[in-house]
């Protein structure tokens, strides 16, 4: 008998182009810089659109086969809100309207992986770019200038733990 290969960490996302990641980190270090904490790296940053948490290596094929008939209709997405939860002390940045074309992703990528039964972590979507974790509580958000998105795709990443921290890798693109 062979062991069992170690299970993947994933989730699905959407994974920010060069300029769009380039103000998120900027956007990242300025909240840092007045709150602290651990700011994510720029190679990190993503939007989760649906956390799978470990999962059997032997399911991949099953969850790319399920993520290949989502249709992704192109649309915008306007980064203009900022915020921090208590509870986890994360500092974010999100959209004050979610896109139609974003609701329908989440909604179709979902219902297909249901389909599929292939087990998601079932929170209600929140839309949000986490940019600061272990924020300090009470720090004054500092000014953002909103960034806009053009999302036409999304990816399927692999969370690789290392000493230093997680390193996300994208394991495949949809678009
Ligand atoms: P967060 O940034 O708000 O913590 C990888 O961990 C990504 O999956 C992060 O964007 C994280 O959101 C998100 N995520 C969603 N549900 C999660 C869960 N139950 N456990 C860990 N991460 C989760």
């Amino acid at each position: 008998m062979t062991a069992a290969a170690k299970p993947l960490r994933l989730f699905f996302a959407l994974w920010p182009d060069d300029a769009v990641r380039e103000s998120l980190a900027r956007a990242s270090l300025a909240i840092h810089r007045v709150a602290g904490g651990r700011a994510t790296r720029a190679e990190s940053i993503h939007l989760t659109l649906a956390f799978l948490g470990d999962c059997d290596a032997e399911r991949l094929g099953a969850l790319k086969a399920a993520a290949a008939g989502v249709r992704v209709r192109p649309f915008d997405l306007v980064l203009d809100e900022h915020g921090f939860w208590n509870h986890n002390r994360i500092a974010w940045v999100g959209a004050r309207e979610t896109p139609q074309g974003l609701a329908a992703l989440v909604s179709d990528l979902r219902a297909a992986l249901a389909g599929a039964q292939l087990a998601f972590d079932p929170k209600p979507f929140v839309p949000h770019v986490t940019l600061v974790r272990k924020a300090r509580p009470g720090f004054a958000m500092p000014a953002l200038e909103p960034i806009r998105w053009q999302v036409e795709g999304f990816v399927l990443v692999r969370s690789v733990m290392r000493s230093a921290g997680s390193d996300y890798l994208v394991e495949s693109r949809w678009s």
